[in-house]
């Protein structure tokens, strides 16, 4: 019964869609055409590319370096929320312009620092690996 309320209410669309077009001029019938045939079947394609490169805008590494490619994508996926997609800050602190680097002068006390988290700073420990945090935090200091 639903279906066939659905149905009816489609074919009724589709006629009053029909008419319309029936009553455009032949140009703009070649544009309804266009958005139909091209430009509907990119949408998913262009809110795709829009939403990645939202996502992955943290600066880029060299791709022969394994462990910052990881370390770069372990940022996106866990700290560009605080810390901004450049380092710069936000709800946490400040990680670029080696920053980081300034403050742990000894990589492994930076790690400390992620694995143990501090204040509004979550603990990594239960959720990445050591190698993880290792990535991570070489990414923060020599990717930002
Ligand atoms: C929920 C927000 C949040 C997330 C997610 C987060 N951080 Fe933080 N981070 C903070 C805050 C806030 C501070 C400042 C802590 C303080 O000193 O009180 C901080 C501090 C730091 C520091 C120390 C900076 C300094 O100069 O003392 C490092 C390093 C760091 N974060 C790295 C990371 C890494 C790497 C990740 C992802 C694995 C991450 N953070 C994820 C909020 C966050």
């Amino acid at each position: 019964m639903a279906e066939e309320r659905g149905l009816t209410t489609q074919s009724r669309r589709l006629q009053r869609r029909g008419a319309v077009a029936g009553f455009l001029p032949g140009r703009s019938r070649k544009a309804v055409g266009l958005v139909r045939n091209i430009a509907l079947p990119l949408a998913p394609l262009v809110v795709a590319l829009t939403l990645s490169a939202c996502v992955a805008d943290a600066p880029a590494v060299d791709a022969s370096d394994s462990v910052l490619v990881e370390g770069r994508q372990l940022y996106i996926n866990n700290c560009i929320g605080c810390h901004g997609s450049d380092g710069g800050g936000g709800t946490g602190s400040k990680l670029n312009d080696g920053t980081v680097v300034a403050n742990y002068p000894d990589i492994a006390d930076q790690i400390r620092l992620v694995a143990e988290g501090k204040n509004q700073m979550p603990a990594f420990a239960g959720k990445l690996s050591e190698a993880e945090l290792e990535a991570v935090s070489r990414y923060t200091r020599e990717g930002l």
